[in-house]
């Protein structure tokens, strides 16, 4: 049986990036479900993530028509439960404060809320720098990690509202690497 990955999107910019790594960890064989954040919506289209992954995409934790399916009837836990590894990317500082404080008021927090005690998690920091620095940022990925969150980046350069410095996230290709890593 091909391992399940649930690919959380939130709303940074590096978004986009998320298609890239959707496509390839398909091509290697794995199942992908995409659940994606309000604000992630307006970066990139849960469409795109459908079609790449030829699965549906949950976007709320409350479905307009409720039908037999579980994953629609449920959505805060399928397909959280089933996933073998919970990937947040990029993570934005809103979702690394709600990872860390237990929230569950959108799909990718609940989700987070819902997968199995060994279940991967891993999560994408990408953000402008000045937010990466901040004492609050700080603290709350530290908890994180001691919640047993694997963190990937955030790499130094070139950050897409024009500074530089560290909170740019780790490349699709390392962060698929890491992922495949976690699951074969
Ligand atoms: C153009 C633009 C780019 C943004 N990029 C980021 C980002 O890279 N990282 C981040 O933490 N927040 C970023 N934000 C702010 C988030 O979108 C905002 O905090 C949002 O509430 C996050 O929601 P979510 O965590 O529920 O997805 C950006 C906002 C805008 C308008």
């Amino acid at each position: 049986m091909k391992p399940k990955v649930l690919i959380g999107i939130t709303g940074g910019i590096a978004a986009y990036k998320v298609a890239e790594i959707t496509s390839q960890l398909v091509k290697a064989k794995v199942n992908v479900r995409v659940v994606m954040t309000e604000a992630a919506t307006k970066f990139i289209t849960p469409l795109t993530f459908s079609a790449l992954s030829q699965q549906k995409v949950l976007t709320s934790i409350f479905p307009n028509s409720p039908s037999g399916e579980k994953d629609v009837i449920y959505p805060h836990l399928y397909p959280a439960t089933e996933a073998d590894a919970f990937v947040v990317i990029p993570a934005t500082a809103n979702a690394i404060a709600k990872l860390a404080n237990g929230f569950g008021d959108d799909i990718v927090c609940c989700s987070a809320l819902s997968i199995k005690s060994d279940c991967k998690r891993i999560f994408c920091p990408a953000m402008n720098v000045q937010m990466w620095e901040q004492a609050v940022v700080r603290e709350n990925v530290k908890k994180l990690n001691q919640f047993g969150w694997h963190q990937i980046g955030p790499e130094k350069g070139r950050l897409a509202c024009g500074t530089s410095g560290y909170g740019r996230m780790s490349s699709p290709s390392a962060i698929t690497q890491i992922i495949l890593s976690s699951i074969f």
